[in-house]
């Protein structure tokens, strides 16, 4: 669907060359919600925008539906642009243009008629759950609002593909689930592409398929989420990661523990399983939880505790053998 082939895009400024992606390859799914995720700088929007050429890339290819955008005359290339909708954080409505309008536009833009756009219009304000608003100015809308009125924007022309720019930062998290429900209907329900790129590893958890994070132009991890979440291979990603999930020990309760501390993630129906209490039950070794939580990634369990093993030294060896066996993972963070 979208293919990208070492793409590079270096910007020229008065103090020199900046890169923005660095030689970034890249296959998106039809149907896919796609997650890219990095600090600020690391080249997400700068990725972003080379995917309908609002950037031209420096060297490489992007390739949307077998189409390679670059060998586009102009006016193809407008066509083309108009099957990738985009929404951004800051929503760029037009404040002087009614609810109707703003999305009007992008059909008028496109050539439609007055009677399809009043058609398509009206459809699209259902869809986003704001037929009430149509004729309110974008100050009378709140920010959750705005974003619907900017995706319904997006859909106007029934693009295939849906690039959001940070489209859930500057809204809070209550809103932020609303809206992410929303794009996942949309994905569902129209079958659409979507490349979201975030700083939120919450909005990734809650509707990517998969993900690619960013640093220095670079994607330094890519895969299926409940696979990035269950075992990062970056400190970059753990990092992320653990911004949802915190799942390190707390200082204080490391310092007072006396016994082995082991470290064990589950994934999947395992984390269902009563693996802690066969073990209890199988050896000689009191086990007490110190820490833990049980997450939902996309409706699959992942659980990470934090145990104290005490007994003898041979019988924890052998039910942190038990254990390392049965789960996926399974880290030894302080020995007796
Ligand atoms: N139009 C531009 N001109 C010059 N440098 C740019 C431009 N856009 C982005 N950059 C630089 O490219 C790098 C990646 O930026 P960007 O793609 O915006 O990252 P992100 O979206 O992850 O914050 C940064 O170093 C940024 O300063
Ligand atoms: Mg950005």
């Amino acid at each position: 669907m979208i293919r990208v082939e070492h793409l590079k895009k270096e910007y020229t400024t008065k103090k020199g060359t900046v890169i923005g992606v660095n030689d970034v390859s890249l296959t998106i799914e039809r149907g896919e919600i796609f997650g890219i995720v990095g600090y600020s700088g690391a080249g997400k929007s700068s990725l972003l925008r080379c995917l309908n050429l609002l950037e031209k890339p420096t060297s490489g290819n992007v390739q949307v539906d077998g189409t390679n955008l670059g060998n586009l005359k102009e006016k193809e290339l407008r066509e083309a642009r108009q099957k990738i909708g985009m929404i951004f954080q800051h929503f760029y409505l037009v404040s002087s243009k009614t609810v109707f309008d703003n999305i009007a536009f992008a059909l008028k833009a496109a050539g439609k008629t007055k009677k399809e756009m009043e058609s398509k219009v009206t459809e699209l304000l259902e869809l986003v759950g704001l037929s009430d608003k149509r004729d309110v100015f974008p100050s009378q809308l709140s920010g959750g609002q705005k974003q619907r009125v900017g995706i319904a924007r997006a859909l106007a022309n029934d693009p295939k593909v849906l690039l959001c720019d940070e489209a859930t930062s500057a809204l809070d998290p209550s809103t932020t689930k609303s809206i992410l429900s929303l794009l996942k209907k949309i994905n569902l329900d129209l079958g659409l592409t979507i490349v979201l790129i975030t700083h939120e590893m919450e909005v990734v958890k809650d509707i990517c398929d998969r993900i690619a994070v960013m640093e220095n132009g670079r994607i330094v991890e890519i895969g299926r989420v409940y696979d990035v979440f269950s075992k990062p291979t970056q400190e970059l990603t753990r990092s992320f990661i653990n911004s949802v999930l915190d799942f390190d020990l707390p200082e204080h309760i490391l310092k007072k523990s006396t016994g082995t501390i082991v470290k064990i993630t589950f994934q999947g129906s395992v984390a269902e399983e009563s693996v802690v209490s066969d073990m209890i039950q199988k050896f000689k070794v009191k086990g007490n939880i110190l820490h833990g939580k049980i997450e939902y990634i996309q409706g699959t369990p992942l659980g990470i505790f934090v145990m104290e093993l005490k007994g003898e030294s041979t019988e924890i060896a052998m039910a942190a053998e038990y254990l390392r066996n049965r789960t996926q993972n399974l880290e030894v963070i302080q020995n007796d």
